[in-house]
């Protein structure tokens, strides 16, 4: 396999883009149908260990390789973790830090904030889901040379790519949890990531459980997110 050259500093290049133009009444019969998709999504916290199908999260983190990103520089490594002694490991060192941030590490307003979700220190997610991916953002990258290089809107890149995995996921009929434990510095080290890498997030993927139960929780409706000007 070659590896990734990034395109730093490279000529500008164009090719044709030129996509079949959608009929009007088809692209709002399928927004609608993704709409209704989408709205269906959860985010789970209680998993079967029931197996999924790894090529749907394989595609699914294809999907999110394709996310728009500054400069193109693709700054993202997701680690697809299924080792069950490095989940227990995981787990074990994830809520060594959840404790201490729950005992008040948080602050009152961060965990008043976090009471209608009803979560604590607990993460049985780490080592029940079949799948784990944990995404990492490269905060830069080391050239041809050596030479350290920077990357450009690497947390809008990485937010963007993982919202099109959660999508992804989500309609292929999977379940995922976006954890984000703090601080994550355990993360690069128990996965022996390289140090332009930085953790994100650790997304569990699989089925709900049988007795999986969610937060009630409303959204607000398009006319409280929308501006029109
Ligand atoms: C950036 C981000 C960080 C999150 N971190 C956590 C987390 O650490 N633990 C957790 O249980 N849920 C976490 N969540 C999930 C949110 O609590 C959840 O998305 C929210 O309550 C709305 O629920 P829904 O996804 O079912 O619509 C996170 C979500 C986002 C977008």
């Amino acid at each position: 396999m070659t590896a990734f050259e990034p395109i730093h500093g490279q000529p500008y290049d164009a090719v044709p883009y030129r996509p079949d133009r959608m009929a009007a009444d088809e692209s709002v019969t399928r927004s609608a149908e993704l709409r209704r998709r989408m709205d269906e999504r959860r985010t789970v916290r209680m998993f079967s260990a029931d197996p999924v199908p790894e090529q749907a999260v394989l595609d699914a983190i294809a999907v999110a390789s394709t996310a728009p990103s500054g400069a193109h520089q693709q700054p993202w490594t997701f680690c697809l973790v299924t080792d069950p002694d490095v989940r227990r490991q995981l787990r074990e060192a994830a809520e060594e830090e959840e404790q201490i941030s729950y005992d008040g590490r948080l602050g009152d307003e961060w965990l008043t904030a976090l009471r209608p979700i009803g979560t604590d220190a607990v993460k049985p997610h780490l080592t029940d889901a079949p799948y784990l991916i944990v995404v990492f953002q490269q905060r830069y990258y080391l050239d041809e040379n050596g030479e350290k290089r920077k990357h450009y809107y690497v947390d809008e890149s990485v937010g963007i790519a993982v919202g099109m995995l959660l999508t992804a996921l989500h309609l292929a009929g999977l379940s995922a949890l976006t954890h984000t434990p703090s601080p994550m510095r355990f993360l690069g080290e128990l996965l022996g990531r390289p140090r332009n890498e930085k953790a994100f997030a650790v997304i569990p993927v699989g089925y709900p459980a049988r007795d999986c139960v969610v937060p009630n929780l409303t959204r607000k409706s398009l006319d409280q997110v929308l501006v029109r000007i």
